[in-house]
């Protein structure tokens, strides 16, 4: 029996989130406990991203701190890193010079290693970085710590095959690789049974999903989101990312077909102006993606969409950035993750001249936050009075007894509940909207 604790500090995107909910599960598999906080842990473990530069720095600032107490502690501190920012291997250099105390790194293509690696550093208390260049065949099995009982996260894919130019993920995830449909199909199957009623399935661009079943037969995004539709005591499917040059009239069909299959759709748009999304290489015109969002909304009228937007973009003119607010204007998203460009190492866009100065980046950024929270706004505001199907997943920010779930189309409703309620649905009649969410009143358990 390992008499150890383990604390995880996740940045990053969702795949991320996953990565720590199986390192998590090797873990507590093997005997260690979780601590309540990164102080009270024997073990802290940190999954680190590297999309921009503000994450680096974030967590290096993060890491120095945890110096003076790895120094102090009386009792032996663990520190491990682990995640997007370690398969850079300028990066774990960097680390070895201001970071040599830090003892175990790994990367993102070999996470079922970590237990091993983190036993052979106590076994022979020297330091383990083991980092793969190459991924190796897809670790199918690896148990999983879920943050929720009622959902979860489904990776279909791995990697990206897309080199946008600003974007460091093809880097750190390796090339695109899916898993196989039955090994999804039973994990989902296995979640389903294990009271799990809505999943996420995750991957960097999941539409450019290719599977191959047991009789050779391949299966793509919409094969497979009609066979999960199928299962028993699933109640709703998300996905996230799909990428607009991959999304096909078929995977719109799935959406009036699969009742499953939720009303919304993260569809990163990065760039109103055609010239910019070229230099990007996202291989889609603005009037390309305006036919999609007029495809998506004729299918599903109701559809919530939401997108990823990059301000100052190297090249980008004060009138490709009018053609961002425009686009905002015309599609009238529900929400928008904004961003502004940061230069990644590596990437094609580090060499681009003509690099946006900041003072401009930032008051772009202002203009296009203003122009999205103002179509938010407007957006949850229509929701008043309707009444909305809500799976619960918890409590809310406002008090003890403050709840919080999605609607179908992924809006946050909080509203007065009880613990007993989570994890299942309820009608609740929408009575007041925020920027970034509604508030109402259960009305009755579905
Ligand atoms: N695979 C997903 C997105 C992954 S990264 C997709 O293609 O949609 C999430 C978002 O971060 C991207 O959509 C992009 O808007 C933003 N991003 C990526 N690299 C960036 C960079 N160098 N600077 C600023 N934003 C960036
Ligand atoms: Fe990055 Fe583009 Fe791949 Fe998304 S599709 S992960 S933005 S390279
Ligand atoms: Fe960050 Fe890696 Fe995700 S760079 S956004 S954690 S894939």
């Amino acid at each position: 029996m390992v008499n150890k604790s383990f604390h995880i500090t996740t940045y990053g995107c969702q795949m991320n989130e996953h990565d720590s909910e199986t390192i998590a599960g090797m873990l507590l598999e093997r005997g260690y406990t979780r601590a309540e906080d990164q102080k009270s842990a024997d073990i802290v473990i940190f999954n680190t991203c590297s999309i921009r530069e503000n994450a680096d720095n974030r967590f290096l600032g993060t890491l120095g701190q945890l110096k003076k107490r790895k120094v102090a502690s009386l009792k032996d501190l663990t520190i491990c890193v682990c995640g997007c920012m370690m398969q850079q291997p300028q990066v774990v250099d960097e680390m070895k010079e201001k970071f040599p105390w830090v003892d175990v790194i790994f990367g993102t293509h070999n996470i079922h290693e970590f237990p091993e690696l983190l036993e052979k550093y106590f076994a022979k208390n020297k330091r383990q970085r083991s980092v793969w260049e190459e991924h190796g065949e897809i670790v199918e099995g690896l148990p999983c710590d879920r943050l929720f009982r009622h959902k979860a996260f489904v990776n279909i894919m791995y990697g990206c095959n897309n080199f946008c130019t600003y974007c460091i993920v093809p880097y750190t995830r390796g090339r695109e690789r899916s898993r196989k449909p039955e090994d999804i199909v039973n994990e989902v199957r296995r979640l389903a049974a294990d009271g799990v009623r809505e999943i996420m399935l995750l991957g960097q661009n999941v539409n450019s999903y290719k599977g191959v079943d047991a009789d050779g037969v391949q299966r793509d995004f919409t094969d497979l989101i009609y066979m999960l539709n199928e299962i028993e005591g699933l109640e709703r499917i998300r996905f996230m990312t799909s990428h607009p040059k991959d999304l096909s009239d078929k995977l719109i069909q799935a959406f009036v077909d699969c009742k499953k299959l939720a009303r919304w759709i993260h569809l990163p748009m990065q760039a109103g102006s055609s010239a910019v999304l070229k230099r990007m290489n996202r291989r889609y015109t603005r009037e390309q993606y305006l036919e999609l969002v007029r495809k998506l909304r004729a299918a599903v009228p109701d559809i919530a969409i939401s997108t990823d937007i990059i301000v100052g973009f190297p090249g980008e003119t004060e009138e490709d950035f009018e053609q961002t607010l425009t686009l905002c204007e015309e599609v009238r998203y529900d929400s928008a993750f904004t961003f502004m460009y940061s230069i990644r190492r590596g990437t094609p866009a580090e060499k681009y001249e003509d690099q946006v100065p900041e003072e401009i980046k930032h008051a772009r950024f202002d203009r296009l936050v203003e122009t999205v929270n103002r179509i938010s706004i407007e957006k949850n505001a229509a929701y008043v009075g309707r009444t909305e199907e809500i799976l619960v997943d918890g409590p809310g920010r406002n008090g003890e007894e403050n709840f919080g779930g999605r609607t179908n189309t992924f809006k946050l409703v909080n509203f007065e509940g009880t613990p007993d309620m989570v994890g299942k649905k309820f009608m609740v009649k929408i009575t007041d909207s925020n920027t970034f969410s509604l508030v109402g009143e259960v009305v009755s358990e579905v």
